[in-house]
């Protein structure tokens, strides 16, 4: 399963507010459009995001377009993965080594989508070691291959013990507001044949109770140099009630999604998104038009909930600031 694709001179994007009712995939030409794409979730996730970003530059490269103007318009797109302007970053060095050269851009942007499927098998794998047989998983939100290059952060360790025989079920919370557990990590284990069954976010807790939940892996938005991470709104949730029932947590992400240059949780910028996404379920309304909302996109989860954090270097274990800081030294 893919969500991104480059053919001749056109970036191709599977439209994920339409999952899973209908797979539609839109041409892109122009930056310009990108970036509406991408505020409007049309490409979400943290390493799909960037991937897209990267594409985006090209196009601007390739009409000639300002790249430091493509660049800042990009970049303001969504603010919490950080991944995005990682990207945005690695395409204008390779901007100035080349002198915008858009076929040595092209060949930089495919770099980074191949680079990321390859941290997606390597993350699954390492994380499958952690996996015990007859596993019972949780996870929040889409982090597979919809969300990435392609296999996916957390839906990929799940991808890689499930091919090892050791997953009997995968749980997956609906993820309110925009449903991303419902219609994009359901659809991608329904299409997989790996056992899933979906919950709404409130029942986590139950199932934890329940003795019914072995291990919790979920992706990663932004992780600070201390550990603290963001991921959908709804995931500090989840640790707090792994931590209350002893269940291991996890969070599998790519390396270009930590963030040294912020010490801790409290300095990844929150996205707000718009109140229509809560008075309303996938359109319909579902609260009164004039009641007030809160909608933050993202939550933080301190560093102390965390068991472990998969990357696809390996696996870190407390003190995180120190084997964070080891990763990059
Ligand atoms: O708002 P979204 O759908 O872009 O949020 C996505 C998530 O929170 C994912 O868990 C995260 O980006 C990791 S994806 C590998």
């Amino acid at each position: 399963m893919e969500a991104i694709r480059w053919e001749g001179k056109t970036l191709y994007l599977l439209d994920q507010t339409k999952l899973p009712v209908k797979e539609e995939w839109i041409a892109y030409t122009d930056y310009r459009p990108v970036v509406d794409a991408i505020r409007a979730m049309v490409v979400r996730g943290a390493p799909a995001i960037g991937v897209s970003a990267a594409y985006a530059y090209c196009l601007a490269a390739l009409k000639g377009d300002d790249l430091t103007k493509a660049r800042e318009d990009l970049a303001a797109s969504r603010p919490t993965a950080v991944n995005l302007f990682w990207a945005l970053d690695r395409m204008a060095r390779k901007a100035s080594d080349c002198g915008g050269d858009p076929a040595a851009l092209l060949a930089e942007a495919e770099v980074i989508h191949r680079e990321d499927v390859a941290m997606c098998r390597a993350m699954g794998a390492n994380g499958a070691a952690l996996v015990p047989e007859h596993a019972r998983i949780l996870t929040h939100c889409n982090a597979g291959a919809l969300a990435t290059g392609g296999y996916g952060t957390a839906l990929g360790v799940i991808r890689a013990a499930h091919e090892q025989g050791k997953v009997d079920m995968v749980y997956a919370d609906e993820t309110r507001p925009l449903l991303q557990g419902a219609r994009l990590t359901a659809y991608e284990l329904v299409s997989d044949h790996i056992p899933a069954t979906l919950i709404t976010d409130g029942m986590a807790a139950s199932l934890m109770a329940q003795g019914k939940i072995d291990l919790v892996v979920v992706g990663c938005d932004r992780m600070a140099a201390n550990g603290d991470f963001a991921n959908k709104i709804g995931t500090y949730s989840v640790a707090v009630n792994a931590h209350f029932h002893g269940v291991p947590f996890y969070t599998a992400l790519p390396c270009s999604t930590i963030d040294l240059s912020i010490p801790d949780g409290a300095h990844i910028p929150i996205e707000q998104r718009a109140k229509e996404e809560v008075r309303t379920l996938s359109g319909v309304q579902t609260a009164p038009k004039d009641v007030d909302v809160y909608n933050p996109s993202f939550d933080v989860t301190p560093h102390t909930l965390l068991t472990g954090i998969i990357t696809e270097r390996g696996v870190l274990y407390p003190p995180f600031r120190e084997n964070l800081a080891k990763l990059f030294g």
